[in-house]
């Protein structure tokens, strides 16, 4: 039987834009209207309406605690508008939480801005940090009763897309801006923290995938080393030391901090040498680490969620696994994969690591961004015509998880891994 402490938060996990439903004034709307994006996100799950609903179903299977976003948009759709509706429903949503005594953990920034930010050159432009700077004071009024708080949904994964790869909005290829937009994305990180840090916990969400050598061929192991600093240590490195190392040299960052680091973990990828230092960002090759591969595409390597929270561990803060999930119609396969990770969870809390919390993604299917809806993460099913929400086995077997804190040994016979 695995043991959790009673402290210990059970969550699921979602974001704005891809539950709520008419998010219209955001980047990412802009684009799939404009059909630069594949899909069109439209009424989502559309949780801005059901979102008592949702929330009496996360109360009902036991979940005690839920990690969303709040949509900077919704709250200030144009330039030096203020929507006081879109304040309230969050307002309403924070207090259905804390009632149903439901921790919540708030992401500000998950992706999407405002568009009428972007148009100003959105993070890429530092004079631009301003509007930020009003939209974390507004939070910090809207986020009154709230404990967990954190500054943006994986800085690295919004400048890889965004910036580099350039699948995602705003496609601007240029290795140059990607590096500048995270050094301002650590500027903002450092503002936001400066406002919120007394009355919040304020912590950031980082992916941490594993990264590993294509083979122990020396060339591919320093290449290796080299993408896990770029990707992965870096931005951690400088929310501390005020210098961030992007791939073309050091910008300086203020020197600020975290009360929480929340890690989002789902798998390995693979580097081989290249003459391209960037390589990683363009062309990450996805390890082969197990043989069925999930909905996305990806191997399941549940150790590394272990390794993910022993690396971050440097850093003396406490953790979150803010994410951690799988694609697929196997419901069997998904109550295996939570309970192997758990497995690794536990294993890190019973060496001593400061892990305060477990958030599934996620609570219900939702819009996978560019791969729209067919990716099915959810814990609970959703018919996208009827918006009716089906939990599937595994939000019952989850919420019994949560409840007692326990993973029990018929769970751990049936789905466990028999060795750590
Ligand atoms: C994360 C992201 C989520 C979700 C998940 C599954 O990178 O924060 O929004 O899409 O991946 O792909």
């Amino acid at each position: 039987m695995l043991v959790f402490p009673n402290s210990f938060l059970f969550g699921t996990a979602t974001s704005s834009h891809q539950i709520e439903g008419d998010n219209r004034w955001n980047d990412w709307w802009y684009y799939e209207e404009t059909g630069k994006l594949p899909y069109k996100s439209g009424k989502a799950c559309n949780h801005w309406e059901l979102y008592k609903e949702d929330i009496e179903l996360m109360a009902q299977l036991g979940y005690n605690a839920y990690r969303f976003s709040i949509e900077w948009s919704r709250l200030f759709p144009e330039e030096g508008k203020f929507n006081e509706e879109a304040f309230n429903r969050y307002r309403e949503i924070i207090e259905l939480l804390l009632e149903k005594g439901i921790t919540p953990n708030v992401t500000l920034h998950h992706f999407t801005s405002p568009l009428w930010f972007m148009k100003k050159g959105g993070f890429l432009r530092e004079e631009n940090l301003k509007y930020w700077e009003q939209y974390v004071d507004k939070a910090a009024e809207l986020l009154k009763g709230v404990k967990l708080v954190a500054t943006f949904n994986e800085p690295m994964v919004y400048v890889m897309m965004g910036y580099l790869t350039a699948y995602w909005p705003p496609f601007l290829k240029s290795p140059f801006k990607a590096f500048k937009v995270a050094s301002n994305l650590l500027k903002a990180h450092a503002m936001a923290y400066d406002i919120l840090h007394g009355n919040f916990d304020v912590g950031i969400v980082k992916n941490i995938p594993i990264i590993l050598p294509a083979s122990n061929r020396e060339k591919d192991v320093k290449a290796a080393q080299k993408a896990d600093s770029l990707f992965n240590w870096n931005f951690l490195d400088a929310i501390w030391s005020g210098k961030y190392k992007g791939a073309f040299g050091t910008y300086k960052t203020p020197e600020s901090d975290v009360d929480f680091i929340g890690i989002n973990y789902y798998t390995a990828s693979e580097i081989k040498h290249s003459w391209n230092p960037l390589k990683f960002f363009f062309d990450a090759k996805l390890a082969d680490l197990s043989e069925r591969k999930t909905d996305m595409g990806w191997s399941v390597y549940p150790r590394g969620i272990y390794e993910a929270i022993a690396k971050v561990s440097r850093y003396g803060k406490p953790m979150y696994i803010t994410e951690n999930g799988i694609a697929t119609l196997d419901d069997e396969w998904r109550i295996e994969f939570i309970i192997q990770h758990l497995q690794y969870v536990h294993k890190a809390l019973s060496e001593g690591f400061d892990v305060r919390g477990y958030f599934y993604w996620s609570f219900v299917d939702n819009f996978e961004w560019a791969e729209g809806f067919r990716p099915r993460f959810g814990l609970i099913e959703v018919d996208y015509t009827t918006f009716e929400r089906r939990p599937r086995k595994s939000a019952y077997v989850y919420g019994e998880i949560a409840r007692e804190k326990k993973v029990k040994d018929e769970l751990l016979a049936k789905y466990g891994l028999p060795e750590l």
